[in-house]
């Protein structure tokens, strides 16, 4: 039987959520750059000259659905380890940093499915993955200052 998490962390994800997080966030990531990198550096030789490699469709696809898959497990991180955390004051400053990272992220992605005007399209491309980028600096200074509190 596992063992019970201990009283005096009770902001700690189970398990399951922590790797989660991980899981669906190194998705978005690994697809975000993947997409980015076959944008810029790769065509192939098409029958009316060259265009976009078929995998960066793909990566784009598989990205949308990590992207749902994640706003579902951060959601499910509101009520216990967000505002627990919140209301202990316990790594707040970067949890509100990656929180607000996150929120930008889902709505600038808003804006990539539904904006019409191109200038305003690739405005909102460009935020979206520089963002995207620094979503790795921000969970790795969040989950460090996590360890460091306990
Ligand atoms: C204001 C918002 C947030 C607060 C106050 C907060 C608070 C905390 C605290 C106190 C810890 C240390 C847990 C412990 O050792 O007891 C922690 C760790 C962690 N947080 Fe947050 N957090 C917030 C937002 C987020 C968000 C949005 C994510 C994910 C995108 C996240 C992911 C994690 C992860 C992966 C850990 C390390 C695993 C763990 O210690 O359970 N947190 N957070
Ligand atoms: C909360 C996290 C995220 C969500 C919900 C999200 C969601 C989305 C969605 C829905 C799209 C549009 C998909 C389509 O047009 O079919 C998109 C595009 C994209 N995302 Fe993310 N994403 C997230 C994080 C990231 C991260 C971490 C990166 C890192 C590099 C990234 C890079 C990109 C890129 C390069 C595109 C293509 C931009 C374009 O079409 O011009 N995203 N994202």
């Amino acid at each position: 039987m596992k063992s019970p998490k201990p009283k005096s962390r009770p902001t700690r994800l189970p398990r399951w959520q922590e790797w989660s997080v991980y899981a669906t966030l190194g998705a978005l990531i690994v697809t975000g750059l993947l997409w980015l990198g076959l944008d810029e550096f790769v065509r192939i030789e098409g029958e009316f000259g060259p265009e976009h490699h078929p995998g960066q469709a793909l990566s784009l696809m598989l990205h949308g659905i990590a992207g749902y898959a994640f706003l579902v497990i951060g959601g499910a991180m509101i009520p216990v380890h967000i505002k627990l955390g919140w209301h202990l004051r316990r790594n707040r400053r970067s949890g509100l940093i990656l929180s607000l990272t996150c929120l930008f992220l889902a709505l600038s992605a808003v804006a990539l499915y539904y904006a019409g005007a191109e200038g305003f399209r690739s405005m909102a491309s460009l935020a979206h993955w520089l963002v995207g980028i620094l979503l790795v600096p921000a969970l790795l200074f969040h989950v460090i200052r996590g360890l460091r509190g306990a």
